[in-house]
């Protein structure tokens, strides 16, 4: 990883902050989402270049025992393929462990594979998912 960054377990991002990180990688930023939902996490990881700039995230949900959940990985548009994504992940896998959790899950879309498979360790298992609006 690229050594101006460093990564923070439970790092004081602002809402402006996040608004900031998910529209530098083209998602659809929305404002008052991060405060709403922070104090749900076990905890999250933000990546800061040099100057302080946010440049990744992961958020880390968990069931309050062994289950631990990673979502929303994000690295900012013009930092991607250096490294943050993987430093993220791997903070957040070792901070869920000093908690207790024995397992870490995550799902994604098929083409980043090389991603969470290759270089953050994952390994394949069964899953289920639902889609609620259009179930029942
Ligand atoms: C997915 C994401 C977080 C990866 O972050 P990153 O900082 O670029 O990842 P890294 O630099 O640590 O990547 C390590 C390796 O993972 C793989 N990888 C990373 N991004 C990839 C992508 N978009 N597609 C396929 N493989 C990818 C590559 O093998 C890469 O190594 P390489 O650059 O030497 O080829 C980033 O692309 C992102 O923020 N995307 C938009 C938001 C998103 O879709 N998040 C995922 C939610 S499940």
């Amino acid at each position: 990883m690229n050594t101006a960054i460093s990564c923070v377990w439970r790092d004081p991002i602002t809402d402006a902050e996040m608004v900031d990180l998910v529209g530098s990688h083209g998602g659809n930023a929305q404002p008052g989402w991060w405060d709403r939902i922070r104090e749900y996490s076990l905890g999250w990881v933000g990546a800061r270049d040099g100057e302080g700039t946010l440049v990744g995230f992961v958020n880390v949900a968990w069931d309050g025992g062994d289950h631990a959940f990673l979502i929303d990985t994000k690295t900012r548009g013009s930092w991607q393929r250096r490294g943050v994504g993987t430093a993220v992940v791997e903070l957040a896998a070792e901070r869920a462990r000093a908690a207790g959790c024995e397992w870490l899950h995550v799902d994604f879309r098929p083409e980043l594979g090389d991603f969470y498979f290759g270089a953050c360790g994952f390994r394949p298992t069964d899953a289920g998912l639902i889609r609620l609006p259009s179930a029942g």
